[in-house]
């Protein structure tokens, strides 16, 4: 969406206080030991306290709150009493909501408890790359740049992206225009950042795989060659200058 007036900007704060929370909150919920179902529990009591409603619920139907996927799944991971969380995983909790008819998306990845498994610098990387995309961006940037510059940063790092999950608009619904906001370079992809919408701006960084493919329960993702992946994402409002960071409240980068 387009902000066009004050109400349109608060209703939007609203909506992203309530999912910005709520991921927060259920990061420092996280224990070895609780099913992702508990989780998705505690985050959905949240998120009906703030009158906010799942997005991927509302629009898909998702059988959950929350997407919560551990380790090689990569993302969209249901909520299951069988998913017990142990020291070490790696965890990608993503929070979308709607509230009074705005809607914001944010995510992270983070390991649980003590780093066992090595997985912390792949998390620190899309982390940081998330920070330095958004930064970049402004009216008039093109959307291929900053997918070039995310691969970059993560080719750097040694990592690679995923080419099929992108980052998109948001705002009246949890996917509108523009519709993909790639990893990479998509050199066919002309359009630019305009002043005053609502993007939802996320990382994919991954070891070894470049494709995330659906497993036979519809939605969970993993990679077409394995490994891990982290993702990090914001809900902002492209400006001028510096973008206003909607879901900052979540502190995914503290
Ligand atoms: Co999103
Ligand atoms: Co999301």
């Amino acid at each position: 969406m387009s902000i066009t007036n004050e109400a349109e900007l608060t209703g939007m704060k609203k909506a992203s206080e309530a999912v910005a929370c709520t991921l927060k909150e259920m990061r420092n919920y996280a224990r070895p030991g609780m099913t992702t179902r508990q989780l998705d529990e505690y985050g959905a009591k949240i998120l009906s306290d703030f009158g906010a409603k799942s997005a991927p619920y509302l629009t898909y139907g998702f059988p959950g709150w929350t997407c919560i996927s551990v380790n090689n799944e990569f993302c969209h991971g249901i909520p299951s009493d069988n998913n017990i969380l142990k020291e070490g995983d790696l965890i990608n909790i993503d929070v979308s909501a709607e509230l009074d008819g705005f809607w914001s998306d944010n995510g992270n990845s983070f390991v649980l408890g003590e780093d066992i498994n090595r997985h912390q610098k792949l998390v620190d990387a899309s982390k940081q790359i998330l920070h330095k995309a958004i930064y970049n961006i402004k009216g008039g940037v093109r959307i291929a740049d900053i997918g070039h510059l995310i691969e970059t940063e993560a080719k750097k790092r040694g990592y690679k992206v995923i080419k099929n999950l992108t980052g998109h608009g948001v705002g009246r619904s949890l996917h509108e225009e523009p519709n993909e906001i790639a990893n990479y370079r998509d050199k066919y992809n002309l359009t630019r950042f305009k002043k005053n919408t609502v993007v939802a701006i996320e990382t994919f960084i991954a070891t070894t795989s470049t494709y995330a493919e659906t497993l036979n329960d519809g939605w969970t993702m993993v990679g077409n060659k394995g490994g891990f992946m982290a993702q990090h994402e914001h809900t902002i409002v492209v400006t001028d200058g510096k973008p206003i960071i909607l879901t900052e409240m979540n502190e995914i980068w503290n």
